[in-house]
């Protein structure tokens, strides 16, 4: 902590004269969730609240297509991000030409797709959904069948708790693919009490074996809401990190697995990128007018 005290400092007081405002995903470490961010959430969370920023400059401390969604809705501002190179295994197994061939093989199908996208992957999106609102997008287009992608494991997810038929696409999460259902019925023999809760990027048969699955941010409130004994968060590292900070008498069991992509995000490259105001993130404005349609589309469906 002495080490971090000087960069907390100086980004702070940097946001203030920069008029910069820094938009930190719940995966960021606990120096940067707890002590310089304004506003931390999910993705659909931040999305809004992208939508709500007054300030001249968003600092988005989380991956690259986070912030290309703050850039879309505020094409005006300008958005950094402190490592251009946070990318998403997600956002990376899919591009424009992949979603214009599955349109073809399923014409008059609508395509909603992941948040964890490129802008010109959403360009060709009807309507994008989050980890927390899937379900509920898939639901509102009132068709019998889908394209969901291009996550193949929360697409699955989704299609156990729907009639809708949803077409999926091979994309996975690097992080939440490497945990298995074996892992965890050991952690429940081992200790018959304890909590297991799961992000619904899982593979499905990991989720079947959890007490809850939810986005982040509804992890997080779960466990501020049930304060159980014991709790295994399958999911990235930091989470357990912050949500610890929040709730001393709950116990965290880990294993956990890191982001290689989210931990390229840290305190010296927030204080560099509020001095040079790099990385910036551009996006091409014919893409990015069709890019932003289908994440209006989500958010006027929380609102
Ligand atoms: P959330 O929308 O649940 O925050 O998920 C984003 C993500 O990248 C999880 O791996
Ligand atoms: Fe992408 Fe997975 Fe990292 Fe989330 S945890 S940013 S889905 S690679």
């Amino acid at each position: 902590w002495p080490f971090f005290a000087p960069y907390i400092y100086e980004i702070n007081r940097l946001k203030a004269e920069k008029n910069a405002v820094i938009l930190a995903h719940n995966y960021m470490t606990p120096e940067i969730f707890h002590c310089v961010s304004d506003i931390a959430g999910d993705s659909l969370q931040l999305a809004i609240e992208a939508t709500k920023v007054e300030e001249e400059v968003i600092v988005q401390c989380g991956v690259h297509f986070m912030a290309e969604t703050s850039k879309l809705l505020n094409p005006q501002k300008k958005v950094i991000i402190p490592d251009e190179m946070a990318g998403c295994s997600l956002a990376s197994s899919i591009t424009g030409a992949d979603v214009r061939a599955m349109r073809e093989a399923y014409p008059d199908v609508p395509v909603v797709t992941y948040v964890n996208t490129s802008a010109e992957v959403k360009a060709e999106t009807d309507i994008c959904c989050t980890s927390s609102n899937a379900l509920k997008v898939v639901e509102s287009l009132n068709v019998p069948r889908v394209m969901c992608i291009p996550d193949e494991y929360l697409a699955r997810n989704v299609q156990k708790q729907t009639d809708v038929e949803i077409i999926t696409y091979k994309g996975s999460c690097e992080v939440h693919e490497r945990f298995t259902p074996e892992e965890l019925r050991e952690y429940r023999e081992n200790d018959p009490g304890i909590k297991i809760i799961a992000h619904p990027e899982c593979p499905p048969n990991v989720l079947d074996e959890a007490d809850f699955s939810g986005s982040t941010s509804a992890m997080i409130n779960w466990v501020k809401d049930n304060q159980p004994a014991k709790v295994m968060m399958v999911t990235e590292c930091s989470m357990s990190d912050n949500v610890a900070v929040e709730n001393p008498n709950v116990e965290f069991i880990r294993p956990c697995n890191l982001c290689p992509h989210m931990k390229r995000i840290t305190l010296p490259k927030i204080l560099a990128s509020l001095h040079s105001m790099q990385d910036e993130v551009t996006i091409d404005p014919a893409i990015a007018e069709r890019a932003r349609l289908p994440i209006e589309r989500m958010i006027a469906l929380n609102n």
